[in-house]
């Protein structure tokens, strides 16, 4: 049965793992602006991940690794801005948590403290479980993520799915644990094979958040232009297009363009008015000018 989340309460932490008990699937989606997260908000979307997918998406890179905090800040901020129900997670960044634990404290606080999120997403578990517990040490929520982890695909082969040998399996699961016990309150299952990611999701009592990762995950999460149909990248197998709204908004820019070469925008109903006496005046008072500069030359 579909579940309707009270749309007036905010959602904690504490929800998201009671969700997971009762069986209620979350929805997460990705969001980099304030109309997207108005718009997910009144759609009763569970979280809303301000993804470093920002800097493919919106930001015009080749790949999430060049993104800064401080262009991810802005996105923040105006995500947070736009939302009252949902659970706003930022992104941090590559290079803003690899270094040690006080940079990505540093950088996590300016994501809670200047930017209104509510809580930190890091990619990879080894060398992240350190950062994990620092985090989490200095109160601020963290969203794991493993399987395939864009930023560093090169280490892993490509962008390619994970976790599909008994071994790699193994270790997907030992790492989901691991970002479990270092405090992590949800775990994002990026390309891993739904046998694998349900074993993981019935292991861990936090709730993982699948994408590409088959239907027994805790949660979905989909990147925005993805679900929307707002980019003209060949998607990846594990994503559905809900609309089209990138070729809606060409046909509207068309008829735009279209109408204002041929004179048609703006109408007599787009167009402001004033008082005939008053224009009268107004010409006037231009011819007056005129003929004094005539008599100054
Ligand atoms: O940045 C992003 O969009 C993500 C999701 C794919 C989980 O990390």
């Amino acid at each position: 049965m579909t579940s309707h989340p009270d749309p007036s309460t905010k959602v904690s932490l504490t929800d998201l793992t009671d969700r997971k008990s009762r069986g209620e699937k979350l929805v997460m989606v990705t969001a980099y602006d304030h109309p997207g997260a108005r718009l997910a908000d009144a759609a009763g979307l569970d979280i809303i991940l301000v993804g470093d997918s920002a800097a493919d998406n919106v930001l015009g890179y080749d790949t999430t690794v060049p993104v800064t905090v401080d262009e991810l800040l802005v996105l923040v901020r105006a995500v947070a801005r736009g939302t009252e129900r949902a659970l706003v997670v930022a992104d941090m960044p590559f290079g803003s948590f690899q270094v040690s634990d006080e940079t990505a404290v540093a950088n996590a606080v300016r994501f809670v403290k200047e930017a209104g999120a509510d809580a930190v997403k890091i990619e990879g578990a080894g060398p992240s479980l350190a950062r994990v517990q620092a985090l989490v040490g200095a109160g601020i929520p963290v969203m794991g993520h493993v399987g395939l982890t864009p930023q560093s695909a090169t280490m892993l082969g490509g962008f390619k799915a994970q976790g599909r040998t008994a071994a790699k399996a193994r270790q997907l699961l030992a790492d989901a644990r691991a970002l479990e016990a270092a405090g992590c309150f949800a775990v994002v299952l990026e390309a891993v094979p739904a046998e694998v990611a349900r074993r993981v999701s019935n292991t861990l009592h936090v709730p993982t958040i699948g994408i590409g990762a088959g239907p027994d995950c805790d949660g979905q999460v989909l990147v925005w232009h993805d679900l929307l149909g707002l980019s003209d990248r060949r998607p990846a197998r594990f994503v559905k297009r809900y609309a089209d709204v990138g070729s809606e908004i060409r046909r509207a820019l068309e008829a735009y363009a279209e109408d204002v070469r041929s004179g048609d925008f703006p109408a007599p109903e787009h167009t402001y008015t004033i008082p005939e006496d008053e224009l009268a005046l107004f010409d006037a008072a231009a011819e007056e000018r005129e003929h004094a500069q005539d008599a100054d030359r």
